[in-house]
């Protein structure tokens, strides 16, 4: 059965880069999307180093920065330990997961099928369910691990988005290097956009 309205989990772990699921958020609210938002305590912490956002009152943050709202958008926070929110629930049908950015521990923890808080167990039950799941990776380099894990996420269902922007479209700030990278998000979810041209357009 198809879903009448998309619904897409975002969660933003304490890699560096919040602004690509800040970002995120913005162009899924700009569309009628119920999206299901969970920020880690790491992912807040970073957030508030690297961004003006204060992860408690987001909502206001995007209005504020103009964020043309659509009228049928709803966003819903969860706490990272909330194992009751809907997205613990392999019975909660939704569209796809993003976790932009995404650590490595997290991204660990998830390879290990350990589905310690929210985060984790709402990209468990995409796996199990075999539902869309994206991960934005951040990390330079990459150990070993960091690959095998990658490795082991994608065996299982999982897509690898690594935070790597592109440079083809000569991007002049660091909203259109962060918007590379969100499109390429949207496409992976099957959402349409136009923030970012696409190649031989
Ligand atoms: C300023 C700052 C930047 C960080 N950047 C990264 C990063 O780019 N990649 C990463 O894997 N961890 C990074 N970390 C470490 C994570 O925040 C840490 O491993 C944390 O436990 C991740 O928890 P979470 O996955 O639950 O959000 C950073 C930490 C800080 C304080």
């Amino acid at each position: 059965m198809k879903l009448v309205k998309k619904k897409i989990i975002v969660a933003i772990c304490g890699a560096s880069g919040s602004i690509y699921g800040i970002r995120l958020l913005k162009a899924l609210l700009e569309k009628p999307i119920d999206v299901k938002l969970i920020i880690s305590s790491s992912g807040e912490k970073v957030m508030q180093h690297e961004t003006d956002y204060k992860t408690q009152d987001i909502l206001e943050f995007l209005k504020k920065e103009g964020v043309r709202l659509h009228p049928d958008a709803l966003l819903e926070q969860y706490e990272q330990d909330d194992l009751f929110a809907s997205p613990a629930s392999g019975s909660f049908r939704h569209s796809g997961m993003v976790i932009a950015p995404c650590s490595m521990k997290t991204l660990g923890t998830i390879a290990a099928g350990i589905a310690g808080n929210l985060i984790h167990r709402a990209a468990d039950v995409c796996l199990k369910e075999k539902r869309p799941l994206i991960l934005v990776p951040r990390e330079a380099p990459l150990s070993l691990i960091h690959l095998k894990n990658m490795l082991t996420v994608t065996e299982a269902g999982a897509t690898i988005l690594p935070a790597s922007p592109s440079f083809y479209f000569q991007p002049e700030t660091i909203h259109e290097l962060v918007d590379t990278i969100v499109a390429r998000i949207l496409d992976h979810i099957d959402i349409e956009h136009h923030i970012v041209r696409q190649w031989g357009e």
